[in-house]
């Protein structure tokens, strides 16, 4: 090789290499011993080709490159146009009332500046739900903050999904007497300035109107775009594969398709948990949006009841469903504790069924404290977030991050364009940082990027 073009190609790759170290530096990627993969700064080469070099296909051996990977990295031959796709996802849990706590686990998270504002660093910021309630009085200041966050992310092209608690339902169900401490403090209260007023406000006003515009049960966000925006359905209505008569309930394969290799490229969110025995799985998750919209919109337009105690419990509005008030029931995705109370065994062999009818590869979920960190279960198929943040509890100060990457590899032996899938999990606290899944995969295929 001439030594001038060893000289450009070396600069080039410095060049690049300080500027992909710097944007790492930038992000709290590099926090989460995010080795940036041979393939990734390779395809950042090729998807800004130097003018000189365009027409040339490369022959890469760098004997002086600042960094060994570069000498291994075999050039893909029709990969110009492919570029690595990465989405970074932030998910917090169970918040009661405390935002001084949740400023700081946002903030440490990358979520947002030290003003509360968003960032950009992530692209996704999920909350698991139960802002309100338990000595905490920051529900009005934490909803509002919320509906900033969501703008000032669709500014920038992030999104923010929000999902109601028992918490959440449970006030919209008992208008809370001035003097009950069992959930809802006195002092909370008179944040809003009565009783009265704060059931009007999470009924028909700015907070109730929040819930029922933008806030849902329970999410399935893809990881990679192929999948559409966050609450495609699955399945597909047009998929036939998964309409087989022989119907065997423990036989999962009908779910993957080898020719959809990232059909479960994607998490769910929900604040207690999605049974195995929940009957409105499925299409996921719009069966259990719908169901949730509908049972809100019943709590908060009826004349709202009586405060309890000392009035009687209200119950469920009259015309209910079933599927309703199964929605709302232990073992639907509000109270739901089977994935932190199952023993192992158990936990591992039903988590696959759930993952497979959603159309998931891990769900997460808050509801559940331990107060030491964030629980990973059967290899981070279940992820359980929360970690008492509020001070009432005192427990971890913690977030969810996620980390995905789809890295272009060349092509297989047929042409088709391959790629590592990478999904690299932690748990963020305000001193240190844990890796709970790094796991890559081979894909074979052409996808939408977009
Ligand atoms: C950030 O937050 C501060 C304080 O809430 C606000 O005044 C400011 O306008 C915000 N900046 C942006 C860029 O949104
Ligand atoms: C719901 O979110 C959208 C998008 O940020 C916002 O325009 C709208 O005001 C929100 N709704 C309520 C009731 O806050």
């Amino acid at each position: 090789m001439a030594p001038l073009r060893l000289l450009a190609l070396s600069t080039v790759f410095l060049g690049l290499y300080f500027a992909f170290r710097f944007e790492l530096h930038q992000t709290p990627a590099i926090q989460e011993n995010f080795k940036a993969p041979a393939a990734a700064l390779w395809a950042l080469y090729i998807s800004t080709p130097p003018q000189d070099f365009t027409d040339e296909s490369p022959e890469v051996v760098v004997e002086q490159g600042p960094q060994e990977v570069f000498t291994s990295v075999t050039p893909p031959s029709s990969s110009s146009a492919r570029t690595p796709f990465t989405r970074h996802i932030v998910a917090v849990g169970d918040l009661h009332g405390d935002i001084k706590n949740a400023q700081t686990v946002l903030q440490f998270s990358g979520v947002v500046d030290e003003h509360g504002n968003w960032t950009g660093d992530a692209d996704f910021f999920v909350q698991t739900g139960d802002i309100i309630d338990r000595r905490g009085d920051d529900t009005i200041k934490l909803f509002f903050w919320m509906e900033r966050l969501r703008a000032q992310a669709a500014a920038t092209g992030g999104v923010v999904l929000s999902h109601l608690g028992n918490h959440e339902i449970m006030n919209a169900i008992v208008k809370p007497h001035l003097v009950s401490k069992r959930y809802v403090y006195p002092s909370e209260i008179n944040t809003f300035g009565s009783v009265a007023a704060r059931q009007k406000m999470i009924s028909t006003g700015r907070i109730g109107r929040a819930w029922a515009q933008n806030y849902t049960a329970t999410s399935r966000l893809p990881m990679h775009p192929h999948l559409g925006p966050p609450n495609t359905p699955f399945p597909p209505e047009d998929h036939v594969h998964f309409r087989r008569d022989d119907d065997d309930e423990d036989d999962h394969s009908r779910y993957y398709d080898a020719s959809q290799p990232l059909s479960h490229s994607a998490l769910s969110f929900v604040h207690g948990g999605l049974s195995p025995k929940y009957s409105n799985l499925a299409p996921f998750p719009t069966k259990i949006n719908a169901l949730s919209s509908s049972f809100l919109s019943k709590l908060q337009n009826r004349v709202q009841p009586p405060p309890h105690p000392p009035h009687p419990y209200p119950g469920l509005p009259h015309g209910t469903t079933r599927e309703e008030a199964e929605l709302y029931d232990a073992n639907g995705p509000f109270w739901y504790r089977g994935w932190a109370t199952d023993s192992e065994e158990k936990a591992c062999v039903d988590v696959d069924k759930v993952l497979a009818r959603t159309g998931t590869r891990r769900m997460i979920m808050g509801h559940t404290p331990d107060f030491t960190g964030i629980v990973s279960r059967c290899n981070g198929k279940i992820i359980i977030i929360d970690t008492g943040i509020s001070h009432a509890y005192g427990g971890a100060l913690s977030a969810l991050s996620i980390h995905y990457t789809f890295t272009p590899i060349g092509d297989d032996e047929d042409g088709e364009p391959r790629w590592t899938e990478r999904e690299v999990v932690s748990a963020l606290y305000v001193d240190r940082q844990e890796t709970i899944i790094d796991e890559e995969r081979a894909v074979v295929g052409h996808f939408r990027m977009a």
